[in-house]
C-alpha cells in the first residue's frame, strides 16, 4: 500500500506526520512512501533526509492525498490554495490516521463516509496499558507540559532555582501546576529540574504518590471528595469542592510566581479556576500558563492562542505548544502512528486491515468503510486482556482466523494455569500432604503462622502505599509489648535478671515513645 504524507496547511502548524527515522521503518515494512515537497522543513525535516530515508518525494499536492493511507497531524481542512476541501481529494476506499476530535468534527465524519473513506482518529485511541506505544494524546501533552515551563520561564524576569551569589541571595521561583494529568506532571518535572520549588493541585487523590515523587508538595484540601470518574479521567466536581479549591489557589496565587494550569475533564469545558482577582493578587513579573486554553481556559483573563497582560501579570494561552517544539513533536507523534499502522499491518506485508474485533483499532475507527462508527462502544480501561477467575473468551480477528478445538483447549489449560485459581488449589494440596506427615501440634502453628501471614498481607495491602512508612513506625511502636515480659520480671531477687529487665524495659520504651511520636509527624506531615 502506498502511505501518503502531505504537508500541514493549518496555519501556524509546523509538525508533519511522519520522520526520516519512521519513514524507514514503513519502508521497511513493505509500505510505499510519497511525501509532499516541503511537508517536513518546518520541523527541520528536509526532502532530502525523507529520500534517503526511502520516501518518493510526490511532484504536487494531490498526489500525496490520492494514497491507500494518509497521515497526518491536523484534521483535514479546505485548501484554499487548490479550491478544495483535502477530503475531497482522497481516493475511494483510502484511510486517513489524524487528529480528528470527532465530537467537535461531526461534519467531517460525514464528508468521509460520503467518500466511503475509513478515518482512524489519533485522538480518540483509548487509553490502555496496551494502547501506550499509540497515545498520541500523552506524547503531545508531554511535549506541552515541558514547552508550558520553558514559555513560563521566557517571560519570568528571574532565575527559576535560588542562588547565593556574590552579588546577593536569589530565592527559588515557585510554581503551582494545577492538574496532574500527563501535561501536568511533563510540567512538574521540567520546573522541578531548573531549580523552582514546586506544588502541585488535582481532584484525583492517586497521583498524589506520584507528584511527591518527582519532589514536588501535593497540596491537600479538607473536603472529601473524589475526583477520579471513569476510565481514570476526571470527574466534575461539586460546586463546593470547586469554591474550596479556588479558595486554595486564592491563598498560593499571593505566594507563587509561577501558575501552569492544565485542568481538564475530556469534553467538558475548561473549569474557571483562576479568577480575575487572583490575578491582581500575584506580583508584577508574574507568569500564568493555561494549557486549557483551547477548551476555554482554567484562568478568566486568558486568550486563546495570545500572551496578554494585566497589572505586570503575564497570561499565556498558547494552543499550539507542542508544535513550537515541532521536529521532537513529529519524532514522538510520527512513532505513535507508525505503531498503529503496525498494529494493523498484522502480516507484515505492506498492507493494512481494520480490525473492528480489536478494542484499540475499534475505539480510534471513527469511520469505516463509509460508515460512521464513531462513538465506539465503551471499554473498561484497564480491565482489557486480565484474565478473570473463570478466564476470559479469546477473541478471533474478525472471524477469519478461527482457533481449532485443540489450540482453544490448549490456551484453556494455559489460562487456568496463569490464573488465580491455579497458585490457591496448589497450596491447599500442600498443606494437605503436609498435614499427613507433620506432627499436630507443628499443624497448630502452622496454620496461626499462615493465617497471621494473610490478615497482615490483607492489612498493608489495603492501606494506601503513602502511609506504609508510617503503618511501618507505629508497628514497630506495638511490638514493643514485650516489655510484658521484661515487666514480669523486673521484681526478680536475682541482681542479674533484675538488672537485665531494667534495660529491656528502658530500650523497649525508646521503641514506644521513639515508634508513636515519628508515626505521629508523619501524620502530620500528611495533613499538610
Ligand atoms: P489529562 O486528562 O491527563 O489531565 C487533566 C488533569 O486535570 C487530570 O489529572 C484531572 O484530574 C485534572 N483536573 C480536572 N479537573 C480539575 C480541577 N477542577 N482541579 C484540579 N485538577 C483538575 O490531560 P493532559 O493530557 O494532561 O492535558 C491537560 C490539558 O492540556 C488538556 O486541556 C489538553 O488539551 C491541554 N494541552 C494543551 C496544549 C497546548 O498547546 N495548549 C498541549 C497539550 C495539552
Amino acid at each position: 500500500m502506498i502511505i501518503g504524507i502531505p504537508a500541514e496547511i493549518h496555519p501556524g502548524e509546523k509538525r508533519v506526520a511522519a520522520s526520516p527515522e519512521v519513514v524507514k521503518k514503513l519502508v521497511d515494512a513493505g509500505f510505499d512512501v510519497v511525501v509532499e515537497p516541503g511537508a517536513g522543513v518546518a520541523a527541520s525535516f528536509g526532502d532530502d533526509v525523507f529520500l534517503e530515508a526511502g520516501a518518493t518525494i510526490a511532484k504536487d499536492t494531490a498526489r500525496t492525498w490520492s494514497a491507500d493511507i494518509v497521515i497526518k497531524v491536523r484534521p483535514p481542512e479546505h485548501n484554499s490554495k487548490l479550491g478544495r476541501h483535502e477530503i475531497e481529494l482522497m481516493s475511494e476506499g483510502a484511510c486517513l490516521i489524524s487528529f480528528l476530535w470527532p465530537a467537535q468534527n461531526q461534519d467531517l465524519l460525514q464528508k468521509f463516509a460520503e467518500r466511503k473513506l475509513t478515518a482512524l482518529a489519533m485522538d480518540s485511541i483509548p487509553r490502555i496499558s496496551r494502547a501506550q506505544k499509540l497515545d498520541a494524546l500523552s506524547s503531545m501533552a508531554n511535549i506541552g507540559g515541558y514547552r508550558a515551563v520553558i514559555e513560563a520561564s521566557n517571560l519570568f524576569g528571574r532565575f527559576f532555582a535560588g542562588q547565593i551569589t556574590a552579588a546577593g541571595k536569589v530565592p527559588p521561583a515557585k510554581v503551582l501546576v494545577i492538574g496532574a494529568g500527563v501535561a501536568g506532571l511533563a510540567a512538574i518535572g521540567t520546573a522541578k529540574s531548573l531549580g523552582a520549588i514546586v506544588r502541585a493541585f488535582d481532584t484525583r487523590p492517586e497521583v498524589k504518590d506520584q507528584i511527591q515523587s518527582m519532589d514536588a508538595e501535593f497540596l491537600e484540601l479538607e473536603f472529601e471528595e473524589d475526583g477520579t470518574g471513569e476510565g481514570g479521567y476526571a470527574k466534575v466536581m461539586s460546586k463546593e469542592f470547586i469554591e474550596a479549591e479556588m479558595a486554595l489557589f486564592a491563598r498560593q496565587a499571593y505566594e507563587v510566581d509561577i501558575i501552569i494550569t492544565t485542568a481538564l475533564i475530556p469534553g467538558k469545558p475548561a473549569p474557571k479556576l483562576i479568577t480575575n482577582g487572583m490575578v491582581k493578587t500575584m506580583r508584577r513579573g508574574s507568569v500564568i500558563v493555561d494549557l486549557a486554553a483551547e477548551q476555554g481556559g482554567n484562568c478568566e483573563a486568558t486568550e486563546p492562542g495570545k500572551v496578554v497582560e494585566s497589572q505586570g501579570v503575564y497570561i499565556v494561552g498558547y494552543t499550539d505548544l507542542p508544535s513550537r517544539l515541532a521536529p521532537q513533536a513529529s519524532q514522538l507523534y510520527a512513532t505513535n502512528i507508525y505503531n498503529l499502522i503496525m498494529e494493523m499491518n498484522q502480516e507484515n506485508d505492506g498492507n493494512i486491515v481494520v480490525d473492528m474485533e480489536d478494542d484499540v483499532i475499534r475505539g480510534a475507527t471513527v469511520v469505516n468503510n463509509g460508515e460512521v462508527t464513531w462513538p465506539p462502544p465503551t471499554i473498561a480501561v484497564g480491565a482489557e486482556r486480565k484474565p478473570s477467575f473463570g478466564g476470559q473468551e479469546i477473541k478471533s480477528r474478525d472471524g477469519e482466523k478461527k482457533a481449532s478445538a485443540a489450540a482453544k483447549e490448549a490456551s484453556g489449560i494455559a489460562r487456568f494455569l496463569k490464573s488465580a485459581w491455579f497458585p490457591v488449589i496448589l497450596a491447599g494440596l500442600a498443606l494437605f500432604g503436609l498435614g499427613q506427615v507433620a506432627p499436630p501440634s507443628f499443624m497448630g502453628h502452622f496454620t496461626v503462622f499462615v493465617l497471621s501471614c494473610f490478615i497482615g498481607y490483607m492489612v498493608i495491602w489495603n492501606v494506601s502505599p503513602s502511609l506504609h512508612t508510617p503503618l511501618m513506625s507505629v508497628t514497630n511502636a506495638i511490638s514493643s509489648i514485650i516489655v510484658l515480659g521484661a515487666l514480669t520480671q523486673i521484681s526478680s531477687t536475682s541482681t542479674l535478671i533484675y538488672i537485665l529487665a531494667a534495660i529491656a524495659v528502658f530500650i523497649t520504651c525508646i521503641n514506644i515513645v521513639g515508634g508513636f511520636s515519628v508515626t505521629q509527624r508523619m501524620l502530620q506531615m500528611f495533613r499538610g
